[in-house]
């Protein structure tokens, strides 16, 4: 079918690894892809950083491209929708848009030690009942202390307003138009450990016990508009000027909002360099076991902030990759190797490579690999660690039906690595029910977007499920025995890991 004049969401997702894009046509059909990848930096032990100039130039390059695959078809952009990764914080000139640090990524441990003196005082009770989010290094809140301290120790620029600091989705909205949005938005917002959930605000109190001034913060802005909200485009290489910014998402929560469309019940899994699980919580149920309470978005028609639970698992593409240096391959080499291990081995691979995330958050957890024997060899060691993915969500999807008081239904994957059959059938089978792999890998931009059409009126709500490719579903044996067998050899080598031999 021809997409000649008609019109189209240009969706970016400003992830991690690189920056993504995608055309979708108002048919529901994805005309066109981009992509630019983007690397890290470890100036230091435990330290992880990007450079915001790098990372500028990718989301310029991708959005250049589908503007001008756009123009060669005839299709209109009507306009923007942004998925970023989230936590990750920098500093930058409120004037200008320069920035004035690195971004320090929401894998970086510079604060750990911070966080373990905060997390043994009496406020932790009060940043994870304010927030929902435990006391860790990964949320930007102490990171973004750090980078004052160094970039404004007096916070003399930040109380006149003239410093930022903020999320990438407040840095790109900065820059995307031209300086006029000064916004972050409510999801991303809420990663930081300085917002309330009860009301979606900047909570005074968090800000003065991590020391950052109000008037260094951007306002805090909901997730969807026609340009009123967002902002337009103006300046930006390979963009026209005037088009609205119609949805900025964080990535998980993107995923969520492609998985879900919108509807509390779906839980996803999204598999990329850790792994997250997050469900909609419109009853407020308290977290627990791990699981931390977040925003998910707030949309411009409705009253209030969209809750969910999320559970981060901190390695899960980093136990692919480490596995993949030490055996001299690559991710795909990995699932190849690990598809001729030796079927009844039972070697489990613990990435606890800086220490574990949901559901046990146990940052003095070392990573260990157990159960092997003479006969273990690559293929074995490969099998670990892609199994450890499928472990980790299945632990940390039982501690969600507990939350949610019964078992959750299909849980609904995406991210690289699901791509590997044998991971979504063996967590089929973990988690002793139906796994349904995305229809496309790309679903944070896809979630951004979604959103972005409904806010333009390309589509309703309704319209949603239809315009979402169906993926493929792998089911459970319903055979109990072996399940309860491997997970009890997981969870004793998670023990060893923690130092708790059971
Ligand atoms: O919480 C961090 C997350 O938003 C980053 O996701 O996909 O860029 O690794 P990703």
């Amino acid at each position: 079918m021809s997409t000649a004049g008609r019109g189209a969401v240009l969706a970016l997702d400003q992830g991690t690894s690189g920056t993504k894009g995608l055309l979708v046509t108002e048919d529901g059909r994805v005309s066109a892809t981009a992509h630019r990848p983007l690397t890290q930096q470890y100036p230091a032990p435990g330290w992880v950083e990007q450079d915001p100039a790098v990372l500028w130039r990718g989301v310029t390059a991708v959005a250049g491209e589908l503007a001008a695959r756009a123009a060669a078809t005839g299709t209109r952009v009507t306009g923007l929708g942004l998925s970023v990764q989230r936590e990750a914080v920098l500093v930058w000139d409120r004037d200008t848009g320069a920035a004035l640090s690195p971004l320090v990524s929401w894998q970086d441990r510079r604060t750990a030690e911070r966080c373990a003196g905060l997390a043994a005082s009496a406020e932790a009770e009060l940043i994870s009942d304010r927030t929902g989010l435990p006391v860790d290094p990964m949320f930007s809140a102490t990171k973004a202390e750090w980078l004052l301290d160094r970039v404004d120790p007096r916070r003399e620029l930040a109380t006149t307003g003239r410093l930022r600091v903020g999320t990438v989705d407040a840095w790109l909205l900065h820059r995307l138009t031209g300086g006029l949005t000064d916004a972050t938005e409510t999801g991303c917002a809420s990663r930081t450990q300085l917002v309330r959930l009860d009301d979606a605000g900047w909570d005074p109190e968090l800000l003065d016990l991590f020391r950052i001034p109000r008037a260094a913060l951007p306002r805090i802005a909901a997730s969807d508009g026609a340009g009123e909200e967002l902002g337009h485009t103006r300046d930006v290489p390979g963009l026209a000027d005037g088009l609205p910014i119609a949805a900025v998402l964080g990535d998980s929560h993107a995923a969520l909002f492609a998985q879900s469309h919108g509807r509390p019940g779906t839980v996803k899994a999204t598999y990329g360099t850790g792994a997250s699980l997050m469900v909609l919580n419109p009853d407020g149920r308290r977290p627990a076991g791990g699981i931390a309470a977040t925003l998910a978005w707030r949309r411009t028609r409705d009253t209030g902030a969209a809750r969910a639970l999320e559970a981060n698992i901190a390695s899960a593409g980093t136990a692919i990759h480490w596995a993949a240096q030490l055996l001299g391959t690559d991710p795909a080499g990995i699932a190849a190797l690990a598809a001729g291990a030796r079927e009844d081995a039972e070697v489990y691979l613990v990435p606890a490579f800086s220490g574990l995330g949901a559901p046990y958050w146990d940052r003095g957890a070392r990573a260990l690999l157990v159960g092997m024997d003479f006969d273990t060899g690559p293929a074995e060691v490969a099998r670990a660690a892609v199994e450890s993915m499928a472990y980790q969500v299945a632990d940390t999807l039982s501690r969600f039906d507990t939350v949610l008081g019964g078992p959750v239904g299909e849980l609904r994957a995406d991210g690289g690595p699901t791509g590997n059959d044998r991971l979504m059938a063996l967590q089929a089978e973990l988690i002793g029910r139906p796994v349904r792999r995305s229809g496309r890998p790309e679903v944070s931009a896809l979630g951004a977007a979604h959103l972005a059409g409904t806010a333009l009126g390309l589509w309703n709500d309704a319209d949603l499920p239809a315009l979402t490719p169906r993926g493929t579903r792998f089911t459970a044996s319903g055979d109990d025995a072996p399940r309860d067998r491997r997970m009890a050899g997981w969870r004793d080598a998670v023990a060893c890991a923690r130092g708790k031999p059971a």
